[in-house]
């Protein structure tokens, strides 16, 4: 596939779920006046929570939401992601850390200690490069069948660690859980 096919593949998959983003905003926005006397961070708490319907995102795709003015990426993983994911836990990663926020800063980047279910089929993380901050293409993009930021190299694994290029870091995997079978909660 050419670079070219995978940067229409990435724009047909940065689909936004404006609705679940807009009722958030507007709910936050009908509870100001209030919340602003009682409290002036709790605004900032009530927007920094977003519920994504993950209902249609069929095996090997993914969906990329806009959170807190950032692009995440949730990707339903394939059985072929997983076990490309999992073998590369024996590799020599450049970043040995989980970068998970829903784990403590010592957890390893295995995995499991990646993704958000047991199985490995669900992997959220933020769509920025650790390099400069740009949004890398997804599907199997790269050499490591994850995720490729063409501006300076960056190539990351089916389990979003950064492999080749400048970037320093896995990408990070946001605070996230299920709140249900098809309802992913993000902060
Ligand atoms: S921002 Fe990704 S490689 Fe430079």
């Amino acid at each position: 596939m050419s670079h070219a096919d995978d940067h229409q593949g990435s724009r047909r998959d940065f689909l936004y779920y404006a609705t679940a983003g807009t009722a958030t905003v507007a709910a936050g926005a009908a509870v100001w006046p209030l919340i602003d006397q009682m409290n002036p961070s709790a605004d900032v708490r009530a927007m920094s929570s977003i519920r994504v319907d993950i209902s249609s995102v069929e095996e090997g795709t993914q969906l990329t939401v806009k959170w807190l003015g950032k692009p995440v990426f949730i990707r339903h993983r394939s059985p072929e992601d997983i076990a490309h994911a999992r073998a590369d836990d024996n590799a020599d990663l450049v970043d040995p850390h989980a970068r998970n926020d829903n784990l403590g800063p010592d957890a390893d980047a295995s995995d499991a200690n990646r993704t958000l279910d047991k199985e490995g089929k669900w992997l959220v993380v933020m769509g920025v490069c650790t390099h400069l901050g740009c949004v890398p293409l997804g599907n199997g993009a790269g050499d490591y069948h994850g995720w490729y930021c063409p501006c300076h190299g960056s190539h990351y694994d089916a389990a979003a660690r950064i492999r080749r290029g400048p970037a320093p870091r896995n990408l990070q995997v946001p605070v996230a859980a299920f709140v249900d079978d098809t309802t992913i909660k993000l902060g």
